[in-house]
């Protein structure tokens, strides 16, 4: 791919529609089917752009595993059941889940494996990850069939686009994404205020210059979710950074080598993320009939769940540089200075489960 062909490719559109929102920027930029940030790389880990909790410790995914035998063993076994997972990555956290779900009698045997992946370098990865397992590939969560349900999505909806909105005297105004006076360069503009704007109703009141984020992918796919766990049974994990309460806030953000990158600059060459709403996406989940849990922080879900135990078991006998990397697994995962206070997990489930990890949950 020709360096700087995205950006043509966006200016092309600009130039003919005019400016366009932010959702359609992040989308062209993250998932264009041939010059997007996604279909050329894999971009997870100490040489691509960042590194994600199953790549940090195998206990991530190892817990995740036990998690799901356990709510399907609660469920009353059913068979089979739908082991999904949305944005897989490198596919380590489902082998590491499904190593550790071994233990439990009859789930791996139960489990019918689908994974959600637009990338076809990463979707090439999950299958070395998961060789000699079936699995099925799909687009898009509409293409997961029904039947009882276990999900997981670790650092997918971040990546999901998002539009901004801004207030201004004449009212809420979408930013939108304009060619520059440069070649292949980028700014914001204001769209026209209108009423109309898809905006949660307790953002209505901010102050003048407060700017607000949706992401309607986000919201729409944590409906349907909902509505599946509801109407067949089952839960889904929904791990991302993110606050716990929906305030209004800029956190639209871009990184490239484990820096801080211009978000309109380079576009496909960078990632593109924005902090979860983990308060919009409860209320998306209710809408449908689902039962929400939590968020909560990731560290406090991850020792509720046995990490402490787990790291314990795994540095005993260990070489003394293997056990140093499970202690720092450990603390990256769980401390709140670094993943365990940022990162949340929200359960989505059918009416009356109360999943591992939310027992104690308000
Ligand atoms: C930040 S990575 C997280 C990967 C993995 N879950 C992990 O924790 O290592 C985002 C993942 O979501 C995938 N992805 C991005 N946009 C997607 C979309 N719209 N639908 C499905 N997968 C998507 C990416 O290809 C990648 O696998």
């Amino acid at each position: 791919m020709p360096p700087g062909a995205l950006a043509e490719h966006l200016s092309d559109l600009i130039r003919t529609a005019g400016p366009i929102s932010i959702a359609r920027y992040m989308a062209e930029a993250m998932g264009h089917p041939r010059l997007g940030y996604y279909m050329s790389r894999d971009p997870i880990g100490r040489s691509g752009d960042f590194i994600t909790a199953p790549e940090v410790s195998q206990m991530f995914g190892e817990l995740i595993g036990l998690w799901c035998a356990t709510v399907w063993d609660v469920m009353g076994r059913p068979d089979p059941v739908i082991l999904a997972e949305l944005g897989p990555g490198r596919g380590t956290l489902m082998a590491d889940a499904l190593r550790a779900a071994a233990r439990a009698p009859g789930f791996v045997e139960a489990s019918r494996l689908h994974l959600v992946e637009t990338s076809p370098p990463l979707r090439k990865k999950q299958r070395a990850a998961l060789a000699g397992r079936h699995v099925s590939w799909h687009d898009n969560f509409d293409g997961v069939p029904d039947a009882p349900l276990l999900l997981v999505a670790n650092e997918l909806f971040d990546a999901l686009p998002i539009r901004q909105f801004e207030r201004t005297r004449g009212g809420w105004c979408e930013r939108l994404v304009d060619t520059g006076p440069a070649c292949h360069e980028f700014r914001l503009v204001l769209g026209a205020p209108s009423d109309a704007h898809p905006l949660p109703d307790r953002f209505r009141g901010a102050p003048l210059g407060a700017v607000c984020e949706v992401s309607p992918a986000g919201l729409a796919l944590a409906e349907t979710i909902g509505a599946r766990v509801a109407r067949d049974g089952g839960a889904a994990l929904i791990i991302d950074y993110g606050a716990r309460d929906s305030a209004p806030g800029e956190t639209l953000q871009s990184v490239r080598g484990h820096k801080g990158h211009e978000v309109f600059e380079a576009p496909g060459e960078a990632d593109i993320c924005a902090h979860v709403d983990f308060g919009q996406l409860c209320e998306a989940a209710r809408r449908s009939g689902a039962a929400v849990h939590g968020p909560v922080e990731q560290g406090r879900f991850l020792q509720a769940l046995g990490i402490g135990a787990r790291a314990a078991a795994l540095a005993k006998g260990a070489t003394p540089a293997d056990a140093d990397a499970v202690r720092s697994g450990l603390a990256r995962l769980t401390e709140p200075a670094q993943m365990g206070s940022l990162f949340k997990v929200l359960a989505i489930s059918h009416p009356g489960l109360i999943p591992p990890g939310f027992e104690d949950v308000p």
